[in-house]
């Protein structure tokens, strides 16, 4: 009986990130919220890393981002009223090399110059300094993709 309750909890996942994956790339816009319909939210492949990062840490700043830049930056880092698109090459707050984008995670941005609410300092607030280190990585990356 168990190992059935098991079996059916296992396909209802599968099925769940079947539709997850079916979705056309960039169709963000469309439907419900990622969140609340419990499709597992997207983000861009890492890209280009810079010099001296590891695809390890890449990865691992990818998964910070799910966690702590999407509800802003978006899915794809494409934007949302709350945070600017991080791929279109255009910055508001320094000039898109590596060292700026970790200076503006590990500072925050308290007084935004197009946007309401300001951005938090260190991602959810307690990222260490490596952890700024790979999510400015990974955000370096889908601004510089291969
Ligand atoms: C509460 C919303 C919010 C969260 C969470 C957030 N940001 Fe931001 N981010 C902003 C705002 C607002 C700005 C400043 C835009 C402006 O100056 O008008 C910004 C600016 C930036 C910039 C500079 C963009 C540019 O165009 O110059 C980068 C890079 C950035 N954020 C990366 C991140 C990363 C990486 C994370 C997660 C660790 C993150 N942000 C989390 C809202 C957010």
């Amino acid at each position: 009986m168990r190992r059935r309750i098991g079996w059916t909890a296992a396909a209802a996942v599968l099925l769940l990130g079947a539709c997850g994956r079916g979705r056309p790339p960039g169709d963000a816009e469309s439907g419900a919220p990622a969140e609340a319909s419990g499709k597992p939210v997207q983000a861009a492949a890492v890209g280009k890393l810079p010099p001296g990062v590891s695809n390890e840490a890449g990865q691992q700043g990818q998964e910070l981002y799910l966690r702590a830049c999407v509800m802003c930056h978006g899915e794809n880092a494409g934007g949302t009223p709350l945070g600017p698109s991080l791929t279109d090459r255009e910055w508001l707050e320094g000039n898109g090399s590596f060292e700026e984008i970790i200076a503006v995670v590990r500072e925050g941005v308290a007084t935004p110059k197009q946007f309401e609410v300001p951005m938090p300092p260190r991602g959810d607030g307690t990222f260490s300094d490596e952890q700024i280190r790979a999510v400015a990585a990974y955000t370096y990356s889908i601004a510089n993709p291969r």
